[in-house]
């Protein structure tokens, strides 16, 4: 009877290999490719799985992969990985040497985390390749502090993008940023944000602060002569906050501001001679 069954399930396999349909007819059910192949989303795993040579995009959503080394990408090394996502695999551990062999990893993702604790994060930026990083996005991963050397390993790199979306930071220490040589877009989004200490921030050009509980624009000023924290900054969102009065002083210190988002906030008073400052 078991033998019968074998022998069918490896006549299906066989059948899908010989029309083609896909690399590896047996992943089907926990990995699914785009139409161009080269992405794939893989679920319900407890390991990685081999996927076909075309993919260069893996989504790992709801897997069980509680310590992540680079081993744990041995099915996957031959495939020159560009993006990589985590999404609500109750990570806990990421070893210092885990991306070791993605040289050209662009992209990482860590969402819906909440297990993994951040020290061990930190530990694994020291085996990606920081040339070729461009973007990290880190959402929802229920944290409310970040430890102030997070990015100590990317001293004098430059990111396009670096994502804190739907965390609960309360306040935010722009030290943390101080090292990068610059960041083209800093987001945290959707948080509990009622403080941005702006120090630090000399390297970002967008700053997205939007839904978030800051009552008033953050301090930008270095020194009471006008000096800037933030002389790259030419865009600042600050839509869906608490905002009440706008102050000319609120603007001093933004000498590259190009555009200022501050939709649906509470401002009452709009005091004179407010954007003149601006348009200096
Ligand atoms: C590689 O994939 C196989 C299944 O194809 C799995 O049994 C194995 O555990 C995987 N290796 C690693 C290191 O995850
Ligand atoms: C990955 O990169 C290596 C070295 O750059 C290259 O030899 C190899 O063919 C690439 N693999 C794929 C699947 O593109
Ligand atoms: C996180 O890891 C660090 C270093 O391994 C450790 O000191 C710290 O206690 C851990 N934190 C939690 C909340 O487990
Ligand atoms: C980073 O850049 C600064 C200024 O350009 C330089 O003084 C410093 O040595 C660099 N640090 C590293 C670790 O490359
Ligand atoms: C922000 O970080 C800097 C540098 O680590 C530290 O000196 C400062 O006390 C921090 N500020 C707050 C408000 O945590
Ligand atoms: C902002 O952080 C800097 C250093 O990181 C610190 O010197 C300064 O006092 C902080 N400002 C406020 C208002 O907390």
């Amino acid at each position: 009877m078991e033998l019968i069954t074998l022998y069918y399930l490896c006549f299906i396999c066989f059948i899908y290999v010989l029309r083609g349909k896909s690399d590896l007819p047996c992943l089907k059910r926990s990995c699914k490719l785009s139409k161009d192949k080269t992405t794939a989303k893989c679920s319900g795993l407890e390991y990685i799985p081999k996927i076909p040579s075309s993919v260069v995009k893996l989504i790992l959503e709801k897997n069980s992969l509680f310590h992540i080394s680079m081993d744990t990408f041995q099915n996957v090394s031959d495939n020159n990985l560009t993006s990589l996502a985590f999404i609500d695999n109750s990570i806990k551990v990421l070893t210092s040497d885990a991306f070791h062999n993605m040289k050209y990893l662009k992209y990482l993702e860590i969402s819906h985390e909440k297990k993994l604790n951040i020290s061990y994060l930190k530990m694994s930026f020291k085996s990606l390749n920081k040339q070729v990083m461009d973007t990290v996005n880190f959402i929802n991963n229920g944290w409310t502090m970040l430890p102030m050397d997070l990015f100590s390993d990317f001293r004098n790199y430059t990111l396009e993008k670096i994502m804190f979306n739907d965390n609960t930071f309360l306040t935010f220490n722009g030290s943390l940023m101080s090292e990068f040589s610059e960041i083209h877009q800093l987001s945290i989004e959707r948080n509990e944000l009622v403080f941005l200490n702006a120090s630090g921030l000399h390297s970002v050009i967008k700053l997205i602060l939007s839904a978030n509980n800051m009552f008033e624009i953050p301090n930008f000023c270095a020194d009471e002569a006008g000096q800037s924290l933030v002389p790259k900054l030419s865009r600042l969102d600050m839509t869906d906050n608490a905002i009440r009065k706008l102050r000319p002083s609120s603007f001093k210190c933004l000498h590259n501001l190009k555009k200022l988002t501050l939709d649906k906030n509470r401002l009452m008073i709009l005091e004179n001679r407010i954007f003149p400052v601006l348009q200096t």
